[in-house]
C-alpha cells in the first residue's frame, strides 16, 4: 500500500517478432474472409460509408457494461460511464437506457450526458478547472455530486450554491499516492499528479466543509489512472479511500458515496501479461471497501469504467491509399491519420490492425502503417508483421473504441470520421462525416 518509485512506462508499442498479436473478440469475426461487426460485413459498411469511418458494436458495449454491473452484484453500487472515453449521443443514450449513470469533466459533457438522457441524479462530476459556469450549470441541473479536486474549488462551489441559494453536493476525490503502473500520461493516483486531493489537505479541509451550510459532503472518491491492468493498486486506493470515507463520517458528514473511479482495462494486444477478469476487478474492489471499513456507512459504491465499456466495440475502418516500398522499410499508407486515432502518437499506444479481406495462414512481413498527416508522429504502428496489403484494400485498426474519435482533431484540415453503431444485422450511422464547409463554418473569411 506505500507509495511506489516513479510509474514505469508501458508495455511496448508493438509485439516481438512473429505474428502480430489481435487480442480475441466475439464481436468482430471473418465469416467467408470477409472481417464482420457482428452480423454486418464490414466492406458493406466502407461501401455505404465510405472511410476512414468508426465502426462500433452495440452487443459488446452491452455485454461488457451488464458484465461489470454484474461483477458488482454483491453490493450497492451504480457503474457511471467515463463519457470521455466516447461520447458519441447514440452510446450515451444507449447506455442511460440501460441503467448507467455518468462521470463527466466539463460543462460540454454535463449537456451531453442530459441530453443523451442520464438522470441527474446519476451523474458525478470529476475535474481539476471546473468554471464557476460549470459548476452553476452543474448545482441547476442538481447532478448527485460535484468531485472536489482542490480547497479553492470548494470556495468556488460554496459561492455559486450561495448565489443559488442552494446546498451543493460534493465528494472529495483524494489522491491516495498508489502507482497505477500505468502509462505516465495516464496516471494520475501518485501525488507528482495533479488530480485529487492529498490526504492530508482534505483532513483539514473537513471541518470547515461540514460547517458548511451551503456544502453537503457525500462522498468520497478516487481514480488512480487508465488501463491498470491488475486489480491491486486500485484495491489499495479503494482501501485508503474507504478510510477516509469512515474519517469523514466520523467527523459529522452523512456519507453515502463511495466512488472508486475507473481504470479497468481491456486487451490491445501488446500487453505482456494478461488483463484479469471483469470479475476479479470488481471482487478486489467490494473487498477493498470492506478493508477500509466503508461497508459499514452503508454508503453506495460507485465505479467510473470508460474504456472497459467501449474499447473493445470499436474499431477504425480505413482504406490503403497506397503502399510504398523503400530500400529498408514498406509504408503502408492509410486514408485515416492522427486525426482520427492519436493514441499511437501519444502514448506509443498499441492498437493491432487486420485486413477486412482475410486469407488464413496468409504470410507476414513487416509494414509501418501510417497516415498522410505532414508529421513523423502520424502512424498506427511501426515493423508490424502484416499480410501483404494493396491499394484500396480496407483495414480495420481494433481496440479502438475509447479515446479514438473523442480524441480527433480536424489538423491538416481533415474533417471528422463518421461513426457507424452496428446493431446485429443491421447499421445506423452516428456522426455523419464533417464536410469540408463545416471545418470552416465559425470561421470569417476575410477576403
Ligand atoms: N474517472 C476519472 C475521474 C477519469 O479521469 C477517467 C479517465 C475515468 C474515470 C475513466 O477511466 P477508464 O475506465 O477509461 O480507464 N486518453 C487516454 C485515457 C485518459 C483517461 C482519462 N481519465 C487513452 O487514450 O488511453
Amino acid at each position: 500500500m506505500s507509495p511506489v518509485a516513479a510509474p514505469k512506462q508501458s508495455a511496448p508499442d508493438q509485439p516481438a517478432s512473429g505474428h502480430q498479436r489481435v487480442p480475441a473478440s466475439k464481436h468482430f469475426v471473418s465469416h467467408e474472409g470477409v472481417l464482420h461487426a457482428d452480423s454486418v460485413p464490414l466492406d458493406e459498411i466502407a461501401e455505404h460509408v465510405g472511410t476512414p469511418t468508426y465502426v462500433y458494436s452495440a452487443a459488446a458495449i452491452d455485454e461488457a457494461y451488464r458484465g461489470i454491473d454484474a461483477a458488482l452484484s454483491d453490493v450497492p453500487h451504480m457503474v457511471a460511464y467515463a463519457v470521455k472515453a466516447n461520447s458519441n449521443l447514440a452510446i450515451l443514450s444507449r447506455l442511460a437506457r440501460a441503467g448507467a449513470g455518468a462521470d463527466i469533466v466539463s460543462g460540454g459533457e454535463l449537456a451531453r450526458a442530459l441530453k443523451a438522457g442520464f438522470s441527474p441524479a446519476k451523474i458525478v462530476f470529476s475535474g481539476v478547472g471546473k468554471t464557476d459556469a460549470e459548476i452553476r450549470a452543474a448545482l441547476e441541473a442538481n447532478i448527485r455530486s460535484l468531485h472536489v479536486e482542490s480547497a479553492p474549488e470548494i470556495d468556488a462551489i460554496e459561492a455559486v450554491a450561495a448565489e443559488l441559494g442552494v446546498q451543493a453536493k460534493i465528494a472529495l476525490r483524494v489522491n491516495p499516492n498508489v502507482d497505477a503502473a500505468t502509462h505516465p500520461y495516464i496516471a494520475t493516483g501518485l501525488h507528482n499528479s495533479k488530480f485529487g486531493l492529498e490526504l492530508d489537505v482534505a483532513r483539514k479541509l473537513l471541518p470547515r466543509i461540514i460547517a458548511s451550510k451551503h456544502l453537503h459532503l457525500e462522498g468520497v472518491a478516487c481514480h488512480i489512472g487508465s488501463m491498470v491492468l491488475s486489480p491491486e493498486p486500485i484495491g489499495d486506493a479503494v482501501a485508503i479511500t474507504a478510510a477516509f470515507a469512515c474519517e469523514c463520517a466520523a467527523a459529522g458528514a452523512k456519507i453515502t458515496t463511495l466512488d472508486a473511479g475507473g481504470g479497468w482495462p481491456i486487451l490491445y494486444g501488446n500487453e505482456e501479461r494478461d488483463a484479469q477478469s471483469r470479475a476479479i476487478f470488481g471482487r478486489a474492489i467490494i473487498d477493498s471497501m470492506r478493508r477500509g471499513g466503508a461497508d459499514k456507512l452503508g454508503a453506495q459504491l460507485i465505479v467510473e469504467p470508460g474504456r472497459s465499456i467501449v474499447g473493445d466495440s470499436g474499431v477504425l475502418l480505413t482504406r490503403v491509399v497506397y503502399v510504398k516500398e523503400q530500400s529498408k522499410k514498406r509504408f503502408v499508407i492509410v486514408d485515416a491519420a492522427m486525426t482520427e486515432l492519436i493514441r499511437p502518437a501519444l502514448y506509443r499506444a498499441y492498437h493491432a490492425i487486420v485486413p477486412v479481406a482475410t486469407k488464413a495462414g496468409a504470410p507476414e512481413t513487416p509494414a509501418d502503417v501510417v497516415g498522410p498527416v505532414c508529421e513523423s508522429g502520424d502512424f498506427f504502428a511501426h515493423d508490424r508483421n502484416l499480410p501483404e496489403v494493396a491499394r484500396g484494400d480496407l483495414l480495420a485498426i481494433r481496440g479502438a473504441g475509447a479515446y479514438g474519435a473523442v480524441m480527433g482533431s480536424t489538423y491538416n484540415s481533415r474533417p471528422f470520421a463518421a461513426e457507424v453503431l452496428v446493431d446485429g444485422a443491421g447499421f445506423e450511422v452516428i456522426r455523419v462525416r464533417q464536410t469540408t464547409e463545416d471545418l470552416w463554418r465559425n470561421e470569417r473569411n476575410g477576403s
